[in-house]
């Protein structure tokens, strides 16, 4: 089995990208997947999240792998978190002067697809988070995924925006990576008592149809307090609401998974 490598992506922050990467990559390595998460923020949330805010591997952080001379051996970038079976390449603020400094290497929009794919035989999910623009560093996420997961904050209007990320999926698709998927999209910090976050949803689903998940993620506070003590909220606090959800999300992907596997196979 060759790992289905998963763009976390939408170009506006606060829309629940790190989260979703955190614990649906933490839920899936629970269920006994083998998953890598690759921060891509030069915030570097999603590192801080896992308890490993200043950590590198020795060979360093995405950004030493992103921007050497020559495409490096990836393996030595990834380290292990507390999660059993959930790898980590980290990142930190070096990878601010990413974007610039790549400009002038060779591949520059397929440098983390060519890292990525070193590692298709070592795991079974392999989650990048993007940073909040469509700078380069998206741009190599989308350019390295087979899909992308679009995360929408149910409380904003949220199809405001997407035209440009609809646009950029469109052109990456006609240029470097044809066969980029959607893995879905995600409504998040969803409210289902008020009303714009029902006319939000129905928004959603009217636009992306069935691309949109079943599972929505709740505004819980348990999601926002995890990172602030280095863990997935399913470890956390498994029996929170948010917690759940993940966990249903993970249980979603993976019953469309075995579903198209078992059509695949006969
Ligand atoms: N479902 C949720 N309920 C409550 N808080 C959330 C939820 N999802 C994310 N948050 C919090 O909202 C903030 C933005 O989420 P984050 O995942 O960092 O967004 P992004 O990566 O898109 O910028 C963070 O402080 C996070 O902890
Ligand atoms: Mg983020």
């Amino acid at each position: 089995m060759s790992a289905r490598i998963v763009a976390v992506a939408n170009q506006k922050g606060g829309v629940g990208k790190t989260t979703t990467a955190i614990n649906l990559a933490a839920s899936l390595a629970l269920a006994d997947r083998r998953v890598l998460a690759i921060d891509t923020d030069p915030q570097a949330n999603l590192t801080s999240g896992l308890g490993l805010k200043g950590q590198a591997a020795p060979s360093g952080t995405v950004y030493q792998a992103l921007t050497a001379a020559t495409i490096p051996d990836f393996a030595a970038y990834v380290i292990e978190t507390q999660v059993s079976g959930l790898s980590l390449v980290p990142s930190d603020r070096h990878l601010t002067g990413a974007e610039l400094e790549m400009i002038s290497l060779d591949h520059r929009e397929t440098r983390l697809r060519e890292l990525t794919h070193q590692l298709l035989g070592d795991y079974d999910y392999i989650f990048i988070d993007t940073p909040p623009s469509l700078g380069l560093l998206t741009l190599n996420g989308l350019v390295a995924a087979d899909t992308v997961l679009i995360p929408l904050h149910s409380e904003y209007f949220a199809l405001e925006g997407l035209a440009d990320l609809v646009t950029t999926l469109q052109r990456i698709r006609a240029s470097l990576n044809p066969d980029l998927g959607i893995e879905g999209v995600l409504l998040t910090m969803h409210d289902g008592r008020t009303n714009l976050s029902q006319q939000v949803s129905r928004d959603i689903r009217d636009f992306f149809k069935d691309k949109v998940f079943d599972t929505v993620v709740p505004r819980n506070v348990r999601l926002g307090e995890a990172p602030s003590h280095g863990l997935p909220a399913i470890l956390y606090d498994v029996k929170s609401r948010g917690a759940e959800a993940y966990v249903a999300l993970a249980k979603e992907i993976l019953g469309r998974d075995s579903l198209a596997s078992r059509s695949t196979h006969g």
